[in-house]
């Protein structure tokens, strides 16, 4: 057993899972594990997973079924976490490959878990949701390859319960983290060199910590905002996900006064029709998510507003797809995540509206979607030639040793020739050509 502590772990799903593996990778730092580049080294294997769609679950059963192949070869212990531990603790405890499932609020109890499997060789499971776990008190082994840029979870859980989403059964109710410990988090970063911050929820703009020792002490999220822009003037704060029915102007106006808050705004609008919308229980209608659009472009005149759109959901008709697509040629989204609606077993939709747009339909309008944001994605794109950026680089280019990558305040990705500068240093880029994902330029 001698690599019996050496830990590998794969995550999958969004930037909140890569945070909670950085938390999970700690906690087990501390019980005395190390982390390990390959799981041919490891003794400990864990797969963060997501269950947002069905094909974000598929992916994860694959991977189970590779990690028992290294089971049968060896002594390794194979543990699920995040959302799909949460939903299919039976069926994952029932996989040969899985010794522990822990859902997404029991990471602490990891240690205990892994020490009762060694002793007792009976697979473990924790999935009790919390009300109160924010993880705050640990500081997440970082595991990001560019020592630039960085996430911070300011809160957990979902209230909002769309529809169609399996987030609040899987993640819980929301709560909200002690914001010094996050102002704490940011001051460490910057220490150790990062120069970006992102700042992650769920709903950031529903973010609200009451201080537990006197209620009518609060911070509400753009408070947050401005305290964690105080940290360092060069250090950039980023966050997502916002609500348009909750996104304040109170935002707007510290990302205008701040310049070290990124002009970047996702705010997933998921469909353009007002029947759609109801459907969904977003809580707003089209005309209120423009009126937040007018807003985002009075305050914040330069913002990039990116967005999610779901194809197909539930009894959507040509004309809701169409009203789709009006949206997105009134809006002109810089860029946008665009998926096929996904049925997800327990959620309201499952529950009440028959999954009834056939899949071809689905792939059609997704297909159609998708083509229409790449022309305006270009369309955006074209309309920086000639303009210059403040850049914060983060890298080596993939296709191009000689030129280097970073992002616009817009978190539009621009790459230029390298003129010797390093990662985490600001440069001006003037654009010169682009593609719909990419502006190409040089340092001036
Ligand atoms: N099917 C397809 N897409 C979904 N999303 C959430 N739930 C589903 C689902 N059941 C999308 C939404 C959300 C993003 C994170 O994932 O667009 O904003
Ligand atoms: Fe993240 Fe949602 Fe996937 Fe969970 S289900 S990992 S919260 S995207």
């Amino acid at each position: 057993m001698g690599n019996n502590k050496r830990l590998f772990i794969e995550t999958y799903g969004c930037q909140m899972n890569v945070y909670d593996s950085e938390v999970v990778i700690s906690i087990l730092e501390k019980d005395g594990y190390t982390p390990c580049n390959g799981l041919e080294d490891a003794g400990l294997i864990l797969v963060n997973t997501c269950s947002i769609r069905e094909n974000a679950e598929q992916r994860v059963w694959g991977r189970l079924d590779r990690f028992l192949q290294e089971k049968k070869k060896r002594d390794v212990r194979v543990g699920v976490l995040g959302c799909m531990a949460e939903r299919l603790k039976r069926e994952l405890l029932s996989h040969p490959a899985v010794d522990i499932v822990a859902g997404p609020d029991t990471y602490r109890e990891l240690p205990a878990m892994l020490r009762r499997l060694d002793e007792s060789g009976e697979k473990q499971a924790e999935t009790t949701l919390s009300l109160k776990e924010t993880y705050a008190d640990i500081e997440p082994v970082r595991t990001d390859k560019n020592g630039v840029t960085s996430f911070i979870s300011i809160m957990r859980g979902c209230n909002n319960m769309c529809t169609y989403c399996i987030v609040p059964y899987v993640r819980g109710g929301e709560r909200s983290r002690d914001p010094q410990s996050i102002v704490r988090e940011a001051e460490r970063l910057y220490r150790d060199g990062y120069k970006e911050v992102n700042l992650l929820g769920q709903n950031v703009d529903s973010y609200l910590w009451k201080n537990p020792d006197n209620p009518t002490e609060t911070v509400n999220f753009s408070q947050l905002l401005e305290l964690v822009a105080l940290v360092a003037p060069d250090m950039r704060v980023r966050f997502s996900t916002s609500h348009p029915k909750d996104m304040s102007n109170g935002v707007l106006y510290s990302m205008a006064m701040y310049p070290n808050i990124c002009t970047h705004i996702h705010l997933p609008v998921q469909s353009g029709s007002d029947r759609m919308l109801e459907k969904m229980n977003r809580k707003y209608t089209v005309a209120g998510y423009l009126e937040r659009i007018e807003k985002i472009r009075e305050i914040v005149p330069d913002a990039a507003v990116t967005t999610d759109i779901i194809a197909g959901f539930c009894s959507e008709t040509e004309d809701d797809h169409q009203a789709t697509l009006e949206l997105m040629r009134k809006v002109r989204f810089d860029s946008a995540f665009m998926f096929q609606y996904s049925q997800r077993p327990g959620t309201k939709a499952a529950r009440h509206f028959p999954d009834d747009v056939p899949t071809e339909i689905k792939t059609r309008r997704l297909n159609e979607i998708i083509e229409l944001q790449s022309a305006i994605s270009l369309e955006r794109n074209t309309e920086c030639i000639g303009n210059t950026y403040e850049v914060l680089i983060e890298g080596t280019s993939k296709r191009d040793d000689n030129s280097l990558f970073g992002r616009t305040s817009g978190n539009k990705v621009c790459v230029f020739p390298s003129l010797g500068h390093k990662p985490g240093e600001y440069v001006n880029i003037k654009v010169e050509s682009c593609t719909s994902a990419t502006l190409l330029g040089h340092i001036i």
